[in-house]
């Protein structure tokens, strides 16, 4: 694919969220994965999975639901090694004839857990993973273009001072348990021209602005929108009020929101950003395309 190629549309379907509409043909879970079916402008086609759920049940179900054939795929990015992004991960790597390549950062592998309510692993569980060559598994902690107009974040530098490590997060490293930091949280960025950036985060365990800090650098013609999960469910009001304040400054347009952001950061979203924060529900499609005056295209938005 020639370098200079530009991405004009992507069309972003919800494959699996917590939220579920009233009917529809996909189920819904505790968990995240978005489908992206992208066009540059010579017409070529690809077709990206960001996350994949916390099961294979609901991912082969909600794939085949949307006529997607597992061949079909063509890059699958791991935002985080959480189970509700990648229990779908086993799965999807035993079918035949998949050629996807996998992206992660290095240490999504690394065993993770969560103190809270009570011990438990929150890592990857996929042993085919760890068999993937490096023909097919790409690990990064820099930033990489995919394909011209698609670029996986790498490690997300963690600069602003009100977004945290959690503490009941932990891992094991060096036979020491110690906060974990969540050092393998990456984005994907969409450049679409002009103040058209589109940014997707799994949980933003980075921090929602940290993300779109690394995703500025990487589209410097500007961002529009975040889409995913925030993970704003217990923050803290100051937390809060100075995610919202930021938020406003990076993006040009709006956030689409669902999974972890919780009620209070949906209410500071609609506090922030009116009309142009919109929520979302397992099987929403979002198109978004270059130049176009609306930022974004609500295009089968499942019944509510
Ligand atoms: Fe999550
Ligand atoms: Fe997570």
């Amino acid at each position: 694919m020639e370098a200079s190629l530009e991405l004009v549309c992507a069309d972003i379907t919800i494959l699996t969220s917590n939220r579920t509409p009233q009917g529809g043909d996909l189920r819904s879970e505790h968990g995240l994965s978005i489908l992206v079916e992208l066009e540059w402008c010579d017409e070529s086609t690809g077709t990206l999975l960001f996350d994949t759920g916390a099961s294979g049940q609901v991912l082969e179900h909600n794939l085949r639901a949307r006529g997607i054939l597992v061949q079909d795929i063509d890059w699958v990015v791991l935002s985080h090694c959480h189970g509700d992004h990648t229990g779908g991960l086993e799965w999807l790597l035993s079918q035949p004839g998949g050629q996807f390549l996998v992206i992660t950062h290095p240490e999504i592998t690394r065993p993770v857990y969560k103190t809270e309510p009570d011990f438990h692993f929150v890592g990857v569980e996929s042993p085919s993973l760890r068999g993937l060559g490096p023909g097919r598994w790409i690990q990064t902690r820099s930033p990489i273009q995919l394909v011209p107009g698609v670029w996986v974040s790498g490690e997300i530098p963690r600069v602003m001072e009100f977004e945290r490590p959690r503490p009941q997060m932990v891992c094991l490293r060096d036979g020491v348990m110690q906060t974990d930091g969540e050092p393998d949280d990456l984005a994907v960025a969409l450049d679409m021209g002009n103040g058209g950036g589109v940014v997707l985060a799994g949980c933003s365990h980075a921090g929602p602005i940290n993300t779109l800090a690394a995703a500025s650098e990487l589209v410097p013609g500007g961002l529009a929108a975040l889409l995913g999960g925030l993970h704003l469910y217990d923050a803290e009001a100051a937390v809060l009020e100075d995610t919202g304040r930021s938020l406003k400054n990076l993006l040009g347009e709006g956030v689409i929101s669902g999974h972890c952001t919780g009620v209070r950061g949906e209410g500071m979203l609609d506090a922030t950003f009116g009309e142009r924060h919109l929520t979302f529900y397992t099987g929403d499609v979002w198109r978004f395309r270059r130049g176009a005056p609306d930022w974004v295209e609500a295009l089968a938005v499942s019944p509510r």
